[in-house]
Parts: C-alpha cells; sequence; structure tokens
C-alpha cells in the first residue's frame, strides 16, 4: 500500500492503484503514465485478497473520505505499520523499531469532529465535486444530525468558482458521551443570527452555534473572526481524569477514545523532569499531562480559540504550573526545557523548528505525528542534530482511512 492505494508493479514500475488491497489479482487499466510512476484503474478482480472484507457505506469509493473500508481492520493495521516503517527507511533512512500500531476503541463511528463542505457531503477524491452523505459511517450520529439540521435551513450554499453564496463549510464537534454538541457554520459573509435558534430546537443537545467568517477564497476551511449566535459554542470533553472545554474552531484530536491513549504514550515518553515545552498545543490536552510530571510546562499555541480553550482548561482542572504563550512556535526564540513535546499538523515542524528545538537542547524530543512522511523527513534532521529516534509508536486515530498517529521519542 501507498498513500492509501494499492501497489503494483507492471513491467518493473509502481503502479498506484486505489481501490486495490494487497494479494489481490487483478486485470488494470494504465490511466496516467508519469517518468517514475504510473495510476492504474481496476478493470476486474480476478481473485480477491483474503484481506479483503465488503465496504459497509454507499458512497465508498467515491467519497474522498476514506480510502480503506475495502480491507480488514487487522489489515488495515498492519499496513499502517509498514507504511510508518517504509518512511523510516526510505525518507529518514534511519533503522528503528516501530511497534505494533495499537488499536482504536472503536473502528466506527469514532469521529468527534467533523467539516461538511456545504453541509452536503464529503469532497470527491482529488476534486471539490461534492459526494453527498445523509450518515457518516466514521462519525458519530450526533453529528449527522447537526449537518442534517443545517441543511433544513436551506442557507445559499457558497459557490467557488464565482466566490458568492454563503455557507462555506459546517463544522461541528460532539463529546465522547454524546451528550454535547457545538457548531460552527462557516460563512461567506455576514452571519444571520436568526438561524440558530431552529438549529438548537431541532438538536437539543447543541450547546452553542457560532458564525465563523471566512470570505477570503482560499481552501482554508476557518476565517479568522468568529461570532457567537446563540449559547455557548463549546463542549465538555473528559479524558483521563482532565476536563477540556473544546471551543467548535478548536483543534481536539477527532477520536477522543483514541486521544486518551495517544496523551498517555506521549505523557509516558516525556517521562519526569523539571521543565517541559509543549509545541502546537492547541487546547492543552498534552501539556495539562505532562503537569503532573514536571514542575514546569510552556505551551505555544497559533490559535487565539484554542488558547483562550487552553487558559481556561488549566483552570478548570486546577492546574497552575502550565504557562500558555499565543503564537508560532517558528517564533518562540531562547526557551530552554528538558523535555520538548511537539505535535504539529500534518506539515510537520520543518528544518527551522527543528534547529530551534536543537537550540533549546533538551534531553529528550517526543514528535507526536499524524504524518509518517513529515516525521520521517523531521527524524532525519533531529538525528542529524544529534537526538537519536528511540521508539516509534503507531496509534489507530483514524480506522478506515489511510491515515496514522505516531509517538516518537528521541534522546539526546
Ligand atoms: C495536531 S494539533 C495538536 C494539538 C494538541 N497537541 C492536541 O493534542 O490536541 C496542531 C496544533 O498546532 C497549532 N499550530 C499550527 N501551526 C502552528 C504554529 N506555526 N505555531 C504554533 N501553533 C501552531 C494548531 O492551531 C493546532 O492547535
Amino acid at each position: 500500500m501507498a498513500g492509501g492505494d494499492g501497489l503494483a508493479r507492471v513491467a518493473g514500475q509502481a503502479v498506484f492503484v486505489p481501490g486495490a488491497a494487497p494479494g489481490d489479482q487483478v486485470d488494470l487499466e494504465i490511466v496516467e503514465r508519469h517518468k517514475n510512476y504510473a495510476r492504474g484503474r481496476i478493470v476486474e478482480i480476478i481473485e480477491e485478497s483474503p484481506d479483503r472484507t465488503a465496504p459497509p457505506c454507499p458512497v465508498f469509493g467515491t467519497c474522498g473520505g476514506c480510502q480503506w473500508q475495502h480491507l480488514t481492520y487487522d489489515a488495515q493495521l498492519t499496513w499502517k505499520r509498514e507504511i510508518v516503517r517504509d518512511a523510516f527507511r526510505r525518507i529518514a533512512r534511519i533503522d528503528v523499531d516501530v511497534a505494533e500500531v495499537v488499536r482504536s476503541p472503536s473502528p466506527w463511528r469514532y469521529r468527534h469532529k467533523t467539516a461538511v463542505p456545504l453541509g452536503r457531503g464529503f469532497y470527491a477524491h482529488g476534486s471539490h465535486e461534492i459526494v453527498p452523505f445523509e450518515e457518516c459511517l466514521i462519525q458519530h450520529p450526533l453529528l449527522d444530525r447537526v449537518v442534517r439540521a443545517v441543511r433544513e435551513l436551506d442557507l445559499p450554499p457558497y459557490d467557488e468558482r464565482t466566490h458568492t453564496g454563503l455557507l462555506r463549510h459546517v463544522v461541528a464537534r460532539c463529546n465522547l458521551r454524546g451528550d454535547q454538541a457545538a457548531v460552527a457554520l462557516v460563512v461567506n459573509g455576514e452571519p444571520r443570527p436568526g438561524v440558530a435558534a431552529p438549529l438548537m430546537r431541532a438538536v437539543p443537545e447543541l450547546r452553542g452555534v457560532v458564525a465563523n467568517i471566512n470570505t477570503s477564497p482560499g481552501n482554508a476551511i476557518l476565517g479568522d473572526r468568529s461570532v457567537t449566535l446563540a449559547g455557548q459554542p463549546a463542549i465538555t470533553e473528559e479524558v483521563d481524569g482532565l476536563v477540556f472545554e473544546v471551543s467548535a474552531e478548536s483543534f481536539f484530536q477527532v477520536n477522543p477514545a483514541a486521544a486518551a491513549m495517544l496523551h498517555r504514550m506521549a505523557a509516558e515518553a516525556a517521562g519526569s523532569g523539571g521543565s517541559a515545552l509543549d509545541l502546537y498545543a492547541g487546547v492543552g490536552s498534552i501539556a495539562l499531562r505532562l503537569a503532573r510530571e514536571f514542575d514546569q510546562v510552556t505551551a505555544v499555541e497559533i490559535s487565539e480559540a484554542a488558547c483562550g480553550d487552553a487558559e481556561r482548561n488549566a483552570a478548570l482542572n486546577g492546574v497552575t504550573n502550565v504557562r500558555f504563550v499565543r503564537g508560532r512556535v517558528e517564533d518562540l526564540g531562547s526557551e530552554r526545557a528538558e523535555v520538548v513535546v511537539l505535535d504539529p499538523p500534518r506539515k510537520g515542524a520543518g528544518p527551522e523548528v527543528i534547529k530551534a528545538v536543537a537550540a533549546m537542547a533538551p534531553l529528550r524530543v517526543v514528535y507526536v505525528s499524524c504524518d509518517p512522511a513529515t516525521l520521517a523527513r523531521d527524524a532525519r534532521a533531529l538525528a542529524a542534530a544529534g537526538w537519536a529516534p528511540l521508539s516509534v509508536a503507531p496509534l489507530d486515530m483514524f480506522p478506515q482511512t489511510a491515515h496514522v498517529e505516531c509517538v516518537a521519542l528521541f534522546r539526546r
């Protein structure tokens, strides 16, 4: 498997085949040729791989959300481990033992956050064509209900070609127990306050509605300004004895049951000591965990909403030894810490941040990653700067997709 596609070799050339399972025998048609690889399309499956299973979602194959519903859950885990191993071998050029992938507590209905373009459906693979859905089998049913309630409002959909229309995205989140939800309507223009009351009536679990204003023509989901239309648009989540207030727009792991395991893995890798730095801190989920084992923790986060949540969360949990710094990790300057934890977005930390981390001279670096390729790239830079990887532990935060989360521990 490569990037979620099946991988075949035809006359020595790599051919990426979406929807193929390792071990399938297929007739395929080459649909794109490049210098070093080609893309293929399955014409007929001649013999099915034992790793295949029937995908339960009616829009599987068209919708770009999941790529791996046709693989058994055990096969998904095997191939995720292989993807991480391959990234370390090929990109980092480091031989490190990659642990077995920790299973998600639930392989279905695990997502507690969704972002639905136009409130109608997800994008098809590699395009902005909307594939409508009634329910999404990897997200919590409460989120399906929130999205359906927004659809009932019949707001004019945004048209990205003409930059007209109103509703761009519906971003909704609910808590693990499924008794609280919050929704952000991402709009191209001024919000309509009248939409909030019918939404709150239709979904009693909604604690609040926010309008996020995004009038820029780009692909970013959220704009910079939010206006609360009703209630308090945040949910309360409980993870491993800690309570978190999470706004509709803040980052929080989409799979909170697996997040509890991830935070434990990150905290175990970090160990204990005097000072720790949590970079890309979100609403403080890892920082508050580290606060139990370190005298002083500094947490750095760019998003205003997340930083506000993080400070409230520290107070909510009675934690007084975490300092939150709102800003870019790149602008951090000369901090020092015994342990640095990084949890960057998919694009990874990059050379500038790795250089800054090395300048902090930590004993240990814990890198939490949702993209093995950028993790491996940054691991190579860390290794060159003198931090060797001790362990790489993948965790399945995103069942039915080719994505995998990892906690990698480096020691000076
Ligand atoms: C993958 S999330 C991790 C959040 C948190 N550690 C958790 O486990 O919930 C990445 C976070 O980094 C923040 N972020 C992105 N770019 C950043 C930057 N350049 N400097 C600081 N924070 C950034 C995002 O707002 C987001 O909250």
